[in-house]
């Protein structure tokens, strides 16, 4: 059933977004962040109605150096109650980091590229997955949730073309391990919308589309139109990066993710529902510019005009 032609059917849909700009979006940036900045940014994001923050990264301090002081971010933060503030883990060292750091939930990242996953988290796809076999194992004991990904599901930087196939097994594979939710990471942003349906359509034999997210980076201007593809497929989970901030560190020149302000406007504007405040998430989105004194990559944010107070 078509969305666009469809809307009365959907009105009421709630669309949940995971606000990914706390790490996604901060693991890139070159210059130091302090961990009080960190934590404003989260609590901002929670205050503007975001209820599922992605807050930090227990990886290795010499391969992600900015997020290093994940530690600190969560002793820093105002928690607000039904927010889930989760952690990426890549390792049982990272959730054994994320466990004393109070992560409510984690997240272990797969690639549908071999080349990808190595030069990501060293080492190959099959040594990935028995690693979060263990994570997964400790984490089920202990009763806290593990979200999966998958990068490189639309293309790799290293190997080029990826098939929708490699995208599904990964999925599997993620979904065998008890993750909840496999978000489908389009890292470098070259994916369209009709590719986009493909590959969802053949991830959807592995898991249901409400065990699926989207996680797409706006490098070439597509994500919007991705989305809206896969919106079109039942698939109600979005990643995104307030200010449109970030990149993967492992792939050079991906730019940042969709940003938050961009597709909380565009769901609202379609009648979907996502309990976020557009206006305290432009307010958070200068702030945080302002703060890294870079450019604003939300055209929502950027039309919607400067903030006129800061929220928290
Ligand atoms: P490695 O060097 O192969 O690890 O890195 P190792 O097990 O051989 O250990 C080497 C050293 O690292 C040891 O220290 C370990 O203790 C330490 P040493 O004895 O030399 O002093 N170490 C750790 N320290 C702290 N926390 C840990 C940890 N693990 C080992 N968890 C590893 C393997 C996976 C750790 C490394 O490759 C890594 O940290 N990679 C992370 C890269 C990363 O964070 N990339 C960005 C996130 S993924 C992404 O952005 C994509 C996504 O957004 C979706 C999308 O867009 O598609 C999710
Ligand atoms: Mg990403």
């Amino acid at each position: 059933m078509s969305l666009l032609t469809h809307t009365a059917n959907v009105s009421q849909q709630h669309v949940s977004i995971v606000e990914v700009g706390a790490r996604d979006g901060l693991q890139n940036e070159a210059a130091h962040v302090s961990s009080a900045i960190k934590a404003g940014l989260v609590d901002r994001l929670a205050a503007a109605g975001l209820l599922r923050i992605e807050t930090g990264s227990f990886v290795s301090p010499r391969w992600v150096p900015q997020m290093a002081d994940s530690a600190e971010v969560f002793a820093s933060i105002t928690r607000l109650p039904g927010v889930r503030y989760s952690a990426l883990t890549p390792n049982l060292q990272g959730f054994e980091r994320a466990m004393a750091a109070g992560a409510d939930e984690v997240a272990v990242f797969a690639a549908a590229s071999e080349a990808f996953s190595q030069k990501n988290i060293n080492c190959g796809i099959r040594e990935s997955i028995q690693r979060f076999t263990d994570v997964c194992a400790e984490a089920r004991a202990r009763g806290i949730a593990v979200r999966g990904y998958v990068s490189c599901a639309m293309g790799c930087p290293y190997q080029g073309a990826v098939p929708a196939e490699d995208v599904a097994m990964a999925v599997r594979e993620l979904m065998a391990l008890g993750c909840y939710e496999v978000s489908i990471g389009d890292t470098i942003g070259v994916g369209t919308p009709v590719q986009v349906q493909r590959v969802l359509s053949t991830c959807l034999q592995e898991a249901r589309a409400d065990q699926l997210a989207m996680h797409f980076h706006d490098t070439y201007g597509q994500a919007l139109a991705n989305l809206l593809a896969g919106l079109e497929l039942g698939v109600f989970t979005i990643d995104a990066s307030i200010a449109g901030l970030g990149g993967c560190p492992y792939a050079q020149g991906a730019s940042g993710n969709v940003s938050t302000e961009d597709v909380v406007y565009m769901l609202h504007g379609m009648g979907l529902h996502t309990g976020i405040d557009l206006e305290r998430l432009v307010d958070t989105s200068h702030w945080i510019c302002h703060e890294l004194n870079r450019s604003n990559q939300s055209r929502v944010a950027l039309a919607m005009g400067s903030p006129s107070k800061c929220n928290v």
